[in-house]
């Protein structure tokens, strides 16, 4: 949330003119660095000009940690006293067990440089952050030098760019590894880096020669220190209106740099940004921005920042997938152009060094895969976590927390979460209760975990000005400081403000401290059940110029808050996780955080949201991009706030965004201060039935949600997934961004996002198609767009035949009371071949004991029409927590003349043959079996 309406009064909301307003976001060319960055690629380009070279003769491999050193040489030509020589280091590597490459260029850290708060070098610790190894240190494949053969053949393939190879005329190194059939070829005289997958270039470093390398220099001998393509705008100055006490004191250091994916035709990625899943072309329009920062009613169809970044570019085609992980935290732009058969982009980052790892692979998942495994899986989050969330700024009391959770269960509508947003604090100081209504929240909390519920309470890094917590702070020095080293104030919710310093060692401690005190210390021991929210972290500073900290902030180490910014918001979600980790390891519990900012690696530990979305069709609409574009990027634990956070949705409007929410990782229903009361129960018939029905659907697929998550936290796979991830050889599917998979289970969704629209077109691939409620079947030749009737009770989505799906469908009021439910099978199976798979996972849901092997993980295949089995990949330690194991139903969909089922089923479990009986459902078409009385977790046999 965000109180730009606060400072603008409550105009925009009455009128609802609703937008953000932007004017407060600098725009590419009110940005010092990305305007010099843009002119000097379209000087560059005309000029054709090279000023960076790698020094052949600094070249060494570094045995030990398989790494190549060199220098790149910028020569910046100068008459009066000869040229300029900056010497940038440069590393590169493969990467074991992945099919990678990382580079990195850096500067020498300055020698005169009289401030004493800075410390002189460039941020180069990111990949503290954003690796899931902290130390930034890979394993990396020993390199070796191509051998004259391989690099005769390739010779004949560079073609890119129309620049005509010749060995003689060109100086290249090639390199590859043992292990794979990544090669990279560096052209000496220009600085272009080659990436090939076999004798395929798929990737063109500075191709454009678009490096730019904005080194250190002084105010005084700037202008001898400039390239004849530089501009010098805004070099030392900012004259951003809303930032224009910046102090530079570095001056100019920003780093650029171009990507061409050779033979792509889409690029993905690089969220946060509420627009289309594929990204847009930038030329002579505003470049996709990735700057973490607070934007009340975001603008739709817009690369304006966001509140998080991850800056990994992607890009697939049938057979081949390439990612770029640009590894900066700080302001950073993005151009993209296509280009015929090209995909070109071109990222500027204000300062920082250039660390950059290159991910080949077959598949676009293959992408997401590496991505997290340098990163981070994503975390496995509590069973009750992909339960339904009910929140509102505010519940005003605890009783008005019971009586939500009262009125819930009266209605029989499932959840499992409750939250408290900002009012539940004494005088919005984080890490109390306001007394007067928050009296007694160890009760609260107890009368909420008698079904398993959880309590989220909101807590931000910025802490009032003088209070105990805030203090305690201070005396540890453990605040942001400003520019003069001094205690940092800014206003935020509590007015004046501090905020927590998170980036170093001492503000993770205070603020585990704080914590500690807020839990163990003021609650009840038995308290397992408080979760924590941190929002605001980009941080969300009211009078700081573009709605965030000024840059000129320092952090601990004496980095500038410049350098470090998208990465701020993870270190304190981070800190909060690793704390609440800890304070719940007597329970061995999971903890839940949900952050607003993040960046790449934030997916290891938190949930995230879309913001602060508006209740109307087109932000329901453009929901469905931003989830997708964050679940291929590593960070599937996302969803928009259902039915839009501020405003009066329609009943129409809640009915079909509850209808959408159900398939958000992350499945909130929250609402604005200002806006009217519209939890489920509160809603006019045949809405509030409506909305009952979507939530039930959700729970009853929590098994197969689960068992997505799991897989995800495993290979980083999408739980919301683009079409083209699951086909990448129809093209057809690359631009399609309102239609969906989820998990590797075969459904299909098609959301309705439009008012008064009661069927819809869903673009399939060939095969079969059963209605996910219904089971009735339509079939599919060629790839082709089916028409589906959607009244206002029905969500246009398909279980695509071959796939297999677990549920359970009896109601409870919340997960935790689902345990011992019994399972049910929907089995799916191709026409051709008359089979289907799938597979089941199944832990206790709430601790870290199937990190040590407690968990059930089973796999079911259907095949030849007519024989069910389950193969048990992996055994639980103490199946006891697990629940009860049984499946009673098993539902095989047909389409109608499929399958030739008899009257009786034969099952098998070791040596015990029994006959069950078959009914024939006519209207669903579909074999059921009632009482099957099998285990999942012990091998079996149905033949139909
Ligand atoms: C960062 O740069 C400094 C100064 O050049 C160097 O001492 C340090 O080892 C570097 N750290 C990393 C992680 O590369
Ligand atoms: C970051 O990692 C490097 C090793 O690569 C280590 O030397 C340094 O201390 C780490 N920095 C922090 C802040 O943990
Ligand atoms: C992280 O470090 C561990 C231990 O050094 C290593 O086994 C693992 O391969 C590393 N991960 C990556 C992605 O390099
Ligand atoms: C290091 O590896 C490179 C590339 O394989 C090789 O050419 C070089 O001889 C090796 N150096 C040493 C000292 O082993
Ligand atoms: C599949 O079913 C057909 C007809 O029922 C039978 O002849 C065949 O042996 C079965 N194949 C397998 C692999 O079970």
């Amino acid at each position: 949330m965000r109180a730009l309406n606060v400072i603008l009064g409550l105009v925009l909301l009455c009128t609802h003119a609703a937008a953000f307003t932007d004017y407060l976001l600098k725009k590419c060319h009110q940005a010092g660095f990305c305007q010099r960055n843009r002119d000097y690629a379209k000087n560059i380009q005309l000029s054709h000009n090279s000023y960076y070279h790698i020094d052949e003769l600094s070249v060494v491999v570094d045995n030990t940690t398989n790494t190549l050193h060199a220098d790149i040489v910028k020569t910046v030509p100068r008459e009066d006293i000869g040229d300029v020589v900056v010497r940038l280091p440069f590393t590169l590597a493969f990467q074991q067990d992945m099919l990678s490459v990382r580079f990195t260029i850096d500067e020498k850290p300055i020698e005169k440089f009289n401030n004493e708060l800075l410390t002189p070098y460039r941020y180069n610790e990111t990949a503290n952050w954003s690796f899931a190894n902290h130390s930034g240190v890979l394993d990396n494949a020993p390199l070796q030098w191509s051998t004259q053969e391989q690099q005769q053949e390739s010779n004949a393939l560079a073609w890119l760019s129309n620049i005509v190879f010749n060995a003689d005329e060109e100086k290249v190194m090639e390199l590859t590894t043992a292990s794979s059939d990544l090669r990279v070829r560096l052209f000496l005289e220009t600085c272009q880096i080659n990436v090939y997958d076999g004798k395929e270039l798929v990737l063109a470093i500075n191709d454009r020669s678009l490096l730019n390398f904005e080194h250190h220099r002084t105010l005084e001998d700037n202008f001898q220190n400039m390239l004849p393509e530089e501009s010098s705008y805004n070099m030392f100055a900012d004259d951003f209106e809303y930032s224009s006490s910046d102090h530079i004191p570095f001056g100019p250091q920003s780093v650029a740099l171009d990507f061409t994916f050779a033979g792509f035709n889409n690029l993905f990625g690089i969220p946060e940004h509420a627009d289309s899943l594929r990204l847009r072309e930038t030329l002579d329009e505003e470049p996709y921005r990735l700057f973490n920062v607070d934007v009340f009613q975001y603008n739709l169809n817009s690369r304006m920042p966001m509140y998080g970044a991850i800056p990994l570019l992607m890009s697939a085609s049938k057979d081949r997938s390439v990612g770029v992980f640009w590894n900066n935290p700080a302001d950073t732009w993005v151009d993209i152009h296509y280009e015929g058969s090209a995909s070109q982009s071109h990222f500027m980052s204000e300062t920082g060094v250039i660390d950059v790892v290159v991910f080949l692979g077959d598949k676009p998942a293959d992408i997401t895969d590496q991505f997290t495994h340098l990163t981070g899986r994503p975390t496995l989050p509590l069973m009750s976590a992909i339960g339904y969330h009910q929140c509102r700024w505010n519940y005003n009391d605890e009783l008005d927390v019971l009586t939500v959770q009262e009125n819930m269960d009266r209605e029989d509508i499932p959840f499992d979460f409750i939250w408290l947003d900002l009012e539940y604090t004494d005088d919005r100081k984080y890490f109390t209760w306001r007394p007067d209504s928050f009296a007694t929240p160890g009760k609260m909390l107890q009368k909420l975990a008698k079904y398993g519920r959880q309590l989220t309470v909101l807590i931000d890094p910025h802490l009032k000005f003088t209070y105990e917590a805030s203090n305690k702070v201070k005396e540890h020095s453990a605040e942001i400081k400003n520019f003069m080293g001094k205690t940092y104030i800014g206003r935020c919710w509590p007015e004046d403000s501090i905020w927590i310093d998170t980036m170093g060692k001492i503000g993770r401690t205070v603020w585990d401290s704080l914590f500690k005190e807020f839990i163990t210390e003021k609650l009840p021991s038995f308290v397992d059940n408080l979760q924590i929210w941190n929002d605001m972290n980009e941080p969300s500073i009211f009078n700081g110029p573009e709605t965030t900290a000024p840059k000129d902030l320092i952090h601990d180490g004496g980095f500038e808050e410049r350098a470090i910014h998208n990465v701020y918001g993870l270190t304190v979600h981070e800190a909060t996780y690793d704390s609440m980790k800890q304070i719940y390891s007597k329970f061995d519990k999971r903890p839940f955080i949900l952050s607003r900012a993040y960046f790449a690696g934030s997916q290891r530990t938190v949930a995230v949201w879309t913001g602060d979305n508006i209740a109307n069709w087109d932000y329901l609409k453009m929901s469905i991009p931003m989830v997708l574009s964050s679940n291929i990027v590593g960070l599937p634990f996302n969803g928009a706030d259902v039915a839009g956070f501020d405003g009066n949705p329609s009943p129409e409007l809640i009915a079909r965004w509850y209808q959408t929410g159900i398939w958000y990782p992350f499945f909130r229903g929250h609402a604005h201060i200002d806006s009217i009361r519209r939890e489920p129960y509160l809603l006019e018939e045949p809405i509030k039935s409506n909305v009952r029905d979507s939530i039930r659907l959700r729970y009853a697929l929590l098994p197969t949600l689960y068992s997505a998550f799991h897989q995800s936290s495993v290979d980083g796979s999408p739980i919301m997934k683009p079409m083209f991830f699951e086909y990448p050889e129809y093209s057809e599917f690359y631009d399609i961004d309102d239609q969906f998979y989820v998990g590797d289970y075969g459904i299909v969704v098609k959301p309705i996002t439009s008012t008064e629209t009661f069927s819809t077109e869903i673009v399939l691939a060939p095969g079969i198609y059963y209605d996910l409620q219904s089971l009735k079947s339509t079939t599919v030749d060629k790839l082709d767009t089916v028409t589906v009737d959607a009244p206002l009770d029905k969500i246009p989505a398909f279980i695509e035949g071959g796939h297999l799906l677990i549920k359970k469908e009896v109601y409870r009021r919340s997960s935790k009371l689902m345990i011992n439910d019994p399972y049910t099978i929907v089995v799916a199976p191709t026409l051709s071949t008359g089979s289907a798979s799938g597979k089941l996972y199944v832990d206790d849901g709430v601790t870290f004991e199937y990190e040590s092997g407690n968990y059930l993980d089973v796999s079911f295949t259907f095949t030849n029409n007519s024989v069910l089995e389950n193969t048990i990949i992996h055994e639980p330690s103490d199946s006891k927590t697990l629940g009860n194991m049984y499946i009673h139903k098993i539902v095989l969909a047909t389409d109608g003349n499929n399958v030739d089922v008899g009257k009786n089923a034969k099952i098998t479990v070791g040596s015990d043959v029994r006959e069950v009986t078959v009914e024939f459902d006519e209207e669903t078409s579909s074999a059921v079996i009632r009482d099957a009385q099998i285990r999942i977790d012990e091998p079996w046999r149905v033949e139909f």
